[in-house]
C-alpha cells in the first residue's frame, strides 16, 4: 500500500491546500494530512480545530482515502510513524523553494528511505497562503475566494471585529 503524508500548520487549510489534497490523494492509496502541533508557533486554531476544518473540507469534496492526524515530533519520525514513504508539499513560487528544499534534504539525510515530491501550484492559487487569508478576514474581507465554503464562517467568527 503507497502512503504518503502530507504536512503542515493548515492554520487554516485553503483552497491552495485542498488542491494538493486532491491531486496527491489519486496518486496513493492513503494520504494522511499531518497537522503540525509546533510549539514555538502561536496558531490562530487549535489543533483539534485545523483537524475539524481539514475533515469537513476533505469529506466535502467526496476525498475517501485522506486520513487526518497531528504529530509535534520531526516530520520524518512522523511519517515513519503513519508508514509513508512520501512526504508531499506544495510550491507556490520561487520564494517557497529555499525552505523547501533545505527541509526535504535534511530530511532525506534524516531517514534516507523517504522521498519528499512536491506538487507545484495551480496558478489560480498561487497566490493563496493561510496568512493572507487571516489577514483579510481580521479586516472583515472576503475570504470566499481563498476557502472553501465549509469552513468560511469558522474562519468570520475567529477574526469578526466589532
Ligand atoms: O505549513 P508549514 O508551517 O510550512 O509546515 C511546516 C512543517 C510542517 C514542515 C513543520 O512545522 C514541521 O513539520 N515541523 C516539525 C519539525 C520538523 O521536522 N521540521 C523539519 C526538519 S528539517
Amino acid at each position: 500500500m503507497k502512503i504518503a503524508l502530507y504536512p503542515g500548520s493548515f492554520d487554516p487549510v485553503t483552497y491552495g491546500h485542498l488542491d494538493v489534497i486532491r491531486r496527491a490523494s489519486k496518486l496513493f492509496d492513503k494520504l494522511v494530512v499531518g497537522v503540525s502541533n509546533n510549539p514555538k508557533k502561536t496558531p490562530s486554531f487549535t489543533l483539534d480545530e485545523r483537524q475539524d476544518m481539514i475533515r469537513r473540507v476533505v469529506a466535502a469534496e467526496g476525498i475517501t482515502n485522506v486520513e487526518i492526524g497531528s504529530y509535534t515530533s520531526l516530520l520524518v519520525d512522523y511519517a515513519a510513524q503513519v508508514g509513508a514513504n512520501v512526504i508531499v508539499r506544495g510550491l507556490r513560487a520561487v520564494s517557497d523553494f529555499e525552505y523547501e528544499f533545505q527541509m526535504s534534504l535534511a530530511n532525506h539525510q534524516l531517514h534516507p528511505d523517504i522521498e519528499t515530491i512536491f506538487f507545484n501550484t495551480q496558478e489560480r492559487n498561487l497566490y493563496i497562503s493561510s496568512s493572507l487569508v487571516k489577514e483579510i478576514a481580521s479586516h472583515n474581507g472576503d475570504i470566499t475566494r481563498f476557502v472553501p465554503p465549509g469552513i468560511v464562517e469558522d474562519i468570520q467568527n475567529r477574526f469578526k471585529t466589532l
